[in-house]
């Protein structure tokens, strides 16, 4: 695999939808990095346990794909008559929905898959089913195009700190990359235009941290960002500390699932922890939220619903033998939410924002 022979995004093409419509594609991330396998999910069902068993993770990519997955299923809505298939419509959205609670992504595709049907109501049920292949398409296409804006945002930054003969250090946790994405990923983003801007994969230095308990940044973005030829460390998440203390970290670029009125940003757990010792190092620590993951609605962090995963995940999941005594009780959380104070800025594609976000994201049209 290689960036800059294209081919690179086609190999880790996160969701499609199959010519036939019958059927959603998709890479299974949960067998990554160390076998490439597409899969097919055509049933409710399967794109359900493909959203819930993180085969396809991240924001941007569980709204890609729910907004192909509620295209397909509703194509098959046998009624003829709009309030029917309005109801049958509202149940297998509130089914999707119920795959994965923080990342709102997966809310907001599917409540402007609900508009579309509404508004379109005095057509036709087969010509709703058309809108509703039409709008998850623009929905992928819009996912490509503003990742690419915050990438330019991100790249921005990175030039403000590109210094003769020194490689630019970037922290990163969790995968906000390719394969959380349509295309670009979103903390990744900076990072591919650079290589866009004829940047040398050498000129920056990406370290990933490894993203107990499901790996994401080991299995994920390392994989992906050493495949397209930027130089990439992995480390524990608990050595993070020293690498910020050595000098090495001179930029933190993290994703989001869900960011609060006020700017405080739901992400995979251990990113706030990281976002404390940016500040306690004074390192500038940048969440890339598209717009879509910016939930005026909910005011403050603590209102965002943080996911609970199970315990085996931690115990035995990834061991050859169990690593906790049987019975014991496990904490599991999957996000945890950095307080806004913390965040130097959130890039979004309509431009980079400062404290107050609120104020902020207002100024940019951002709110829904
Ligand atoms: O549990 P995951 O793997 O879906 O968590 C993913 C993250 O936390 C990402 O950082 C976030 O979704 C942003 S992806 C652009």
């Amino acid at each position: 695999m290689d960036y800059k022979s294209d081919k690179f995004f086609e190999q880790v093409l996160t969701v499609s939808m199959e010519k036939d419509r019958q059927s959603i594609n998709i890479i299974d991330q949960t067998l990554l990095p160390g076998t490439i396998r597409r899969i097919n999910l055509s049933t409710k069902e399967e794109i359900w346990e493909a959203i819930k068993k993180l085969r396809v993770r991240g924001a941007p990519a569980i709204g890609v794909c729910a907004a192909y997955g509620i295209a397909l299923l509703a194509s098959r809505i046998q009624k003829e008559d709009f309030s029917s298939f309005y109801q049958e419509f509202g149940e297998l959205k509130n089914y999707l929905a119920s795959s994965r609670p923080t990342a709102v992504n997966l809310f907001w595709v599917l409540n402007r898959m609900d508009s579309a049907v509404k508004k379109n109501e005095e057509k036709s049920v087969n010509e709703i089913k058309e809108i509703l292949f039409k709008e998850a398409a623009d929905i992928r296409e819009e996912d490509v195009q503003i990742s690419r804006k915050i990438g330019e945002y991100g790249f921005g930054l990175l030039k403000e700190r590109k210094k003769e003969g020194k490689e630019i250090g970037i922290l990163t946790h969790c995968n906000a990359g390719t394969l959380a994405t349509a295309k670009y990923g979103t903390a990744t983003a900076p990072m591919y235009m650079a290589l866009e801007h004829g940047w040398a994969g050498e000129e920056l230095h990406v370290y990933c941290d490894e993203t107990r308990p499901l790996l994401q940044g080991a299995r994920l973005t390392a994989f992906e960002l050493h495949h397209a030829g930027i130089k990439v460390t992995l480390q524990c998440d608990n050595m993070a500390s020293i690498l910020m203390k050595s000098g090495k970290i001179d930029i933190i670029f993290v994703g989001c699932d869900r960011v609060a009125a006020n700017g405080d940003a739901a992400n995979k757990i251990g990113t706030s922890g990281v976002a404390i010792l940016a500040k306690h190092y004074g390192i500038s620590f940048y969440v890339c939220a598209p717009s879509s993951t910016i939930d005026m609605e909910t005011p403050a962090g603590d209102k965002i619903p943080i996911e609970q995963r199970d315990g085996d995940e931690i115990t035995k999941m990834w061991y050859k033998e169990r690593m906790a005594p049987e019975g014991v009780d496990v904490f599991n959380p999957a996000f945890d939410v950095t307080d806004h104070s913390l965040i130097t800025g959130i890039i979004t594609e309509k431009g980079i924002c400062h404290a107050p976000y609120d104020k902020a994201f207002k100024e940019l049209g951002i709110g829904r």
